[in-house]
C-alpha cells in the first residue's frame, strides 16, 4: 500500500546502537499508511443512545469492515482502554480473528485519567489491553494526553525494552509537551516516534502552533484524528438529517450542522469531479497536509471512500478554498478532552 515515509526505521536503531534496547526494533518496522482507522464508535454498546456515537454497530458488520480494509491495504488500527471501557479493543480482537498478526499494526493508549492504584497502572493497563486484543505486543502504544508527562513517560521504557511496545507516541501534547516526553526517553535512547492529535480542516491548532512543522522537521509521523469530525463533515448529516438522537457526538454538532453546509457542499462539489465524496475530500486534505488520517470507520462502504481519498490530489487553490470556507464557518470543535496547543 501507499505509505509516506518509513521514519522509524532509521531512528530506531540509536537505542540498540546505544545498548539500551534487547530487541531489533529495526526489524517488523510499520510503514506509516496513507491512512489508519479508528475504533471510538466501536466501543458502543450498540443500544442507540447508548454511547458516545450512538453508532448500532454489529460482530457481522464490523467482520466487514476489517476484511474490506484489510483486503484494500488499511492495516493499522488505532483503539484505547477509554473507547467504551475495553469493548472497542474487544470488538476489534474479535473483528480480526483469524488474520495472522503480522497482517495488521495496532495501536493502543495509555490514559492517565483511567489509571489503576497498582504499583504500575502503565504496565497494568498495557496488560489488560493486551489481553482484550489478544496479542502480547502493540505496534503502537500513546499516551493519551499530557495529564502527567513527567510521572508517566518513564514508565514506558520498560515497556519498550521488553518489546510489548514496539513504538511510542503522544497524543493530545503541546510542543513543549513533546519536548518533555522526547527528552525523557532520550535518556534511555528512545525518542517520540508518533504524534496524534485533532486536526481537521475545522480544527487547525496544531498546525497554527507548529507542530505540523516540527514533526516534518524532525522525521516524525503526525496522525491526525477526527478529520471527518465524527460525521460533520462527510456531508451525510445536516439539519434535516441530524447525528443520532441521544448521543454526545449529536450534542456536540447538530446546532452547528447549519453553518458547515458551505464547506460540504464545496467538498461534495470538488469530489463529485473525481468521483468522489465530501468526506473523502476531507480526507484527502488531511494527507495533503502532510499527515496520517485515522478514520473512525464503521461501515464497509467507508472503506471505498478511502480508497478513494487515498487517490485524491487537490489543488493548492482547493485547499486553500477549503480552509477559507472552514474559518468562514466560525465553530470550535476542540474536545472536552483537549487543552490549548
Ligand atoms: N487520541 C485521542 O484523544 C483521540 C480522540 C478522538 C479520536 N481518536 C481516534 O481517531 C479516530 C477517528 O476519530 P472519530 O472516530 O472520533 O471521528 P471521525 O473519524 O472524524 O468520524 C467518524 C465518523 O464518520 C463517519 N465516517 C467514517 N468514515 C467515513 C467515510 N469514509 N465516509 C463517510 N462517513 C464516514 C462515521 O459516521 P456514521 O457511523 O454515522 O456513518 C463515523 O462514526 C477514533 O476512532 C480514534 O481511534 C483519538
Amino acid at each position: 500500500m501507499a505509505a509516506i515515509a518509513v521514519p522509524w526505521d532509521s531512528k530506531a536503531a540509536t537505542a540498540d546502537e546505544q545498548g539500551n534496547g534487547d530487541r531489533d526494533m529495526t526489524s517488523k518496522t510499520p510503514a506509516v499508511p496513507a491512512v489508519a482507522l479508528g475504533t471510538w464508535a466501536w466501543g458502543d454498546s450498540g443500544e442507540a443512545g447508548d454511547g458516545y456515537f450512538g453508532s448500532q454497530l454489529t460482530a457481522y458488520g464490523r467482520r466487514e469492515v476489517a476484511e474490506k480494509a484489510l483486503s484494500n491495504g488499511f492495516t493499522l488500527w488505532d483503539t484505547a482502554v477509554v473507547y467504551g471501557m475495553g469493548r472497542a479493543e474487544t470488538a476489534l480482537a474479535q473483528a480480526l480473528k483469524g488474520y495472522a498478526r503480522g497482517e495488521y499494526q495496532l495501536s493502543t493508549k495509555f490514559t492517565p485519567q483511567a489509571a489503576g492504584d497498582g504499583d504500575d497502572p502503565v504496565a497494568d493497563m498495557l496488560e489488560q489491553s493486551l489481553d482484550r486484543l489478544g496479542t502480547d505486543y502493540v505496534d503502537m502504544y500513546w499516551i493519551h494526553n499530557p495529564a502527567d508527562v513527567a510521572r508517566w513517560t518513564p514508565r514506558l521504557i520498560p515497556l519498550l525494552r521488553s518489546g510489548q511496545i514496539k513504538h511510542v507516541g503522544v497524543s493530545n501534547h503541546n510542543l513543549k509537551e513533546i519536548a518533555l516526553a522526547d527528552q525523557i526517553l532520550g535518556k534511555a535512547g528512545f525518542r517520540v516516534e508518533a504524534v496524534q492529535n485533532h486536526y481537521s480542516l475545522l480544527y487547525r491548532s496544531s498546525e497554527r502552533a507548529g507542530i505540523l512543522d516540527h514533526c516534518r522537521e524532525h522525521d516524525v509521523p503526525f496522525f491526525s484524528y477526527m478529520v471527518l469530525e465524527q460525521g460533520a463533515l462527510t456531508g451525510r448529516y445536516g439539519p434535516a438529517r441530524p447525528l443520532p438522537e441521544g448521543s454526545s457526538r449529536a450534542t456536540v454538532y447538530n446546532g452547528v450542522l447549519p453553518q458547515l453546509r458551505a464547506l460540504t457542499d464545496r467538498m461534495a462539489a470538488i469530489g463529485a469531479d473525481r468521483g468522489a465524496f465530501a468526506a473523502d475530500v476531507a480526507t484527502a486534505w488531511a494527507i495533503a497536509k502532510g499527515t496520517t488520517p485515522i478514520v473512525g470507520v464503521t461501515k464497509a462502504d467507508h472503506i471505498d471512500g478511502l480508497v478513494r481519498a487515498r487517490g485524491i490530489e487537490l489543488a493548492d487553490e482547493e485547499i486553500a478554498e477549503l480552509e477559507a470556507l472552514a474559518d468562514a464557518a466560525g465553530v470550535d470543535t476542540r474536545g472536552f478532552w483537549e487543552h490549548e496547543m
